[in-house]
């Protein structure tokens, strides 16, 4: 078919063209017909309809379980603490009303730099579909393509008129907003979901672009003129189609010290029994603003058999988009002073002699009355890539970094991916909870 037109022209600029004023200063801002005004980015557009078509859909038996890769690009992991940091810092200052209107310096003055540990999954998207290495992210809610690979209109693709805006903190996106059919696994084919075309986007090299099943609301506000939508999520419309049974997304990774690896599973629609032990510890998302815009929960960290407090029970978020632990600034200096870990220039991250790390006791997360234990293994940096990230053999460095700030500012921790590695965790969007059970893998001594 082909019969999209798209001409677009982004514009690097504060001001519309031809000296327009901007209607509204706190969002999207009409300049003049045709051109509009993205925070500080201004973007002509011309947008032309797509026939219409009818794909099929097939229901299948929830769960449906998914494979997903990480791969780290050693070349850029000198950026790992910042590129976290960037993204605390975007998380903390998020809220629905400030969504769109980051300052320019706010968004863009955070260096593009590139994700350098990403967890990724094959999306097929269109009929017949292209697939896109998407970037799973529980920290965000938008999906979208064409980061790397470009999209292709198809038979199932409809535009909608509207754009569509997404700060990431470690970079951004503005697309074009379609509707289209995602396939996630033969014959799991979610019809009629939104998603974003990249025009423009910052961030994302070796990525196609993301696909986001955080909470819903964090999708509302993204879209221009459309400014008051939400979009329903790839979860959300799976459920709505019947394709699964249950509104929950279930995510296991196990811990693993090569650059490429394809051991994670993503199960939509409920949980996969076979990927942890024990039972599963429920807890409802947090109540504490801004965490509770995201899978935000309450814990309590403190460090080794002394029960050495590191963080006293307070509001952060889970994040599959986050690779480190990070803890806030005084949290970070209480573990630097039981640990004697000291900060490493080469790395960016923390670090021990062998012999303290022979000392290393665990860290023990309580969440919802259960205690996790966080083992000094699983606190390390896997050896193994020690050169790839700019270190010696010399050292030890640790997953567990500062995020940039004190505690009490409502984000106090991000459980990122290194933690989450270690335990089962469900996103149960539906019953707005949050759990954690733990893995053949919690105690590995992989790292
Ligand atoms: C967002 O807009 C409101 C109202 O214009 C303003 O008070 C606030 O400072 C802005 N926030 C940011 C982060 O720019
Ligand atoms: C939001 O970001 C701006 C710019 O980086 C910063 O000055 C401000 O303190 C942040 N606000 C919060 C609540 O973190
Ligand atoms: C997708 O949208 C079309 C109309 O645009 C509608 O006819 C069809 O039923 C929708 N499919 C699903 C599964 O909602
Ligand atoms: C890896 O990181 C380097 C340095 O930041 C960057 O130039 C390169 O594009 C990245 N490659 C991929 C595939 O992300
Ligand atoms: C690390 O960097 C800081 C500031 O850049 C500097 O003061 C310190 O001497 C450096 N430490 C080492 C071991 O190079």
């Amino acid at each position: 078919m082909g019969i999209c037109k798209l001409a677009v022209v982004a514009l690097y600029q504060r001001e519309c063209s031809h000296g327009a004023n901007p209607s509204s200063p706190s969002s999207f801002g009409t300049c003049e017909t045709g051109t509009i005004m993205l925070s500080s980015v201004a973007v002509a557009f011309v947008l032309a309809s797509c026939v219409l078509a009818r794909p099929t859909v097939t229901v299948r038996n929830s769960p449906i379980t998914l494979s997903f890769a990480r791969r780290i690009n050693a070349t850029g992991i000198q950026n790992l603490l910042k590129i976290d940091q960037a993204r605390a810092k975007e998380i903390k200052n998020q809220s629905k009303a400030q969504r769109h209107n980051a300052t320019s310096a706010a968004v863009f003055g955070v260096p593009a730099t590139n994700q350098v540990v990403d967890y990724i999954l094959s999306v097929g998207v269109g009929s017949p579909p292209t697939q896109f290495d998407l970037l799973v992210d529980t920290g965000s809610s938008n999906t979208w393509v064409g980061a790397g690979r470009a999209f292709t209109v198809t038979s199932t693709t409809q535009t909608t008129g509207d754009l569509v805006e997404v700060v990431y903190g470690s970079g951004f996106v503005i697309g074009e907003e379609v509707i289209d059919q995602i396939t996630l696994a033969p014959g799991f084919v979610i019809e009629n979901q939104s998603i974003g075309v990249a025009i423009e986007d910052a961030g994302f090299d070796g990525l196609d672009g993301i696909i986001g099943i955080g909470p819903t609301d964090l999708t509302c506000g993204t879209l221009f003129p459309d400014e008051t939508a939400c979009i329903a999520t790839v979860t959300d419309n799976a459920f709505a189609q019947g394709l699964i049974d249950a509104h929950e997304v279930g995510i296991s990774f196990e811990p693993t010290n090569t650059l490429e690896s394809t051991n994670g599973e993503i199960s939509f629609g409920g949980i996969d029994t076979r990927k942890f032990t024990g039972d599963i510890t429920f807890v409802p998302i947090t109540s504490s603003s801004p965490a509770n815009e995201f899978v935000g929960i309450d814990q309590t960290i403190t460090y080794g058999a002394a029960g050495t407090p590191i963080l006293d029970t307070t509001a952060g978020i889970t994040d599959t988009g986050t690779t480190l632990l990070l803890i806030a600034s005084d949290a970070l200096s209480a573990y630097e002073a039981a640990t004697g870990a000291v900060p490493d220039n080469a790395t960016g991250l923390l670090r021990l002699t062998p012999a303290q790390f022979a000392n290393l006791e665990s860290l023990f997360f309580t969440i919802g009355g259960t205690t996790f234990e966080f083992t000094a293994n699983a606190q390390a940096f896997p050896r193994a890539l020690n050169t790839a990230i700019g270190g010696t053999n010399d050292f030890v460095y640790l997953i567990v970094g500062d995020i940039g700030s004190l505690s009490g500012e409502g984000v106090d921790f991000i459980d990122g991916m290194t933690f989450l590695e270690r335990f089962y965790t469900v996103f149960d969007s539906a019953g707005n909870r949050f759990g954690i059970a733990t893995t053949p893998f919690t105690d590995a001594t992989t790292n």
